[in-house]
């Protein structure tokens, strides 16, 4: 698996503005698209491309364009819905796929409560997008649905993860191909499966409490 912690200080800047209890929603919905973007810059870097020759108003010359077929992004619901917009920005012609998964807050199992994917993924690359992967327990359900239907390498952008997560989902698909790209690592989890420091429930910061 690879991971890839982003290391720059506009990053660190706004993951503290998010973390911060006292920021709203409207704010904190627009800096997770602004992250999700600054992210994507690294999760994208093996994006499959294919030549294509163009006419410059001067000359002809070979440059490149996303190949076929093109990728996948899967944003889980509730949450990874605040990452789409950024993302599909810098991958415009990606197709979108969408997974509804809430976990149980006792006993921190996920389950899957909707589904909009294709049914064949032969030979796609897919990026998941959850802001917070915190016990790895919905990421690995979700990674594990995507290599079920056929894909190839699943890339999962994550605000923030915790090393007990990130670890469980190494071991879980050292077979796999796996990148996992993070605005930062933070320290542990606690009694209850929260990150810590962390930035709370990323959905109810994102949407609203839903009781
Ligand atoms: C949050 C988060 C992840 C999951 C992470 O979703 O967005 O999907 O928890 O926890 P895990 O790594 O321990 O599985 P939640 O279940 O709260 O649903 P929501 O997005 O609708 O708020
Ligand atoms: N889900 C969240 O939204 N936040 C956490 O810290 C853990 C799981």
């Amino acid at each position: 698996m690879r991971v890839h912690v982003a290391d720059h200080p506009l990053i660190t800047h706004k993951l503290t503005v998010l973390r911060d209890k006292s920021t709203p929603s409207s704010i904190f919905r627009a800096l997770t698209e602004e992250l999700v973007t600054l992210l994507a810059y690294e999760a994208t870097r093996l994006v499959r491309v294919e030549e294509v020759e163009i006419e410059t108003p001067v000359a002809t010359t070979t440059g490149v364009a996303i190949g076929d077929p093109k990728p996948l992004v899967v944003p889980i619901l509730r949450a990874g819905l605040g990452m789409l917009d950024g993302m599909v920005k810098l991958l415009p012609s990606a197709e979108v796929g969408f997974l509804g998964m809430v976990r149980n807050e006792e006993t921190l199992e996920p389950s899957v409560y909707a589904e909009r994917l294709p049914e064949d993924l032969s030979n796609r690359q897919c990026f998941v997008l959850d802001p917070m992967l915190a016990t790895g327990g919905s990421l690995l359900a979700a990674i594990e649905y995507l290599f079920d239907r056929g894909a190839v390498d699943v890339t999962a952008i994550c605000l923030l993860a915790a090393p007990e997560g990130l670890a469980m989902i190494e071991q879980a698909t050292a077979d796999r191909q796996v990148t996992i790209v993070l605005g930062a690592l933070d320290e542990r989890l606690d009694d209850h499966g929260y990150i810590i420091p962390g930035l709370g429930d990323a959905g109810d910061r994102l949407y609203g409490t839903v009781s």
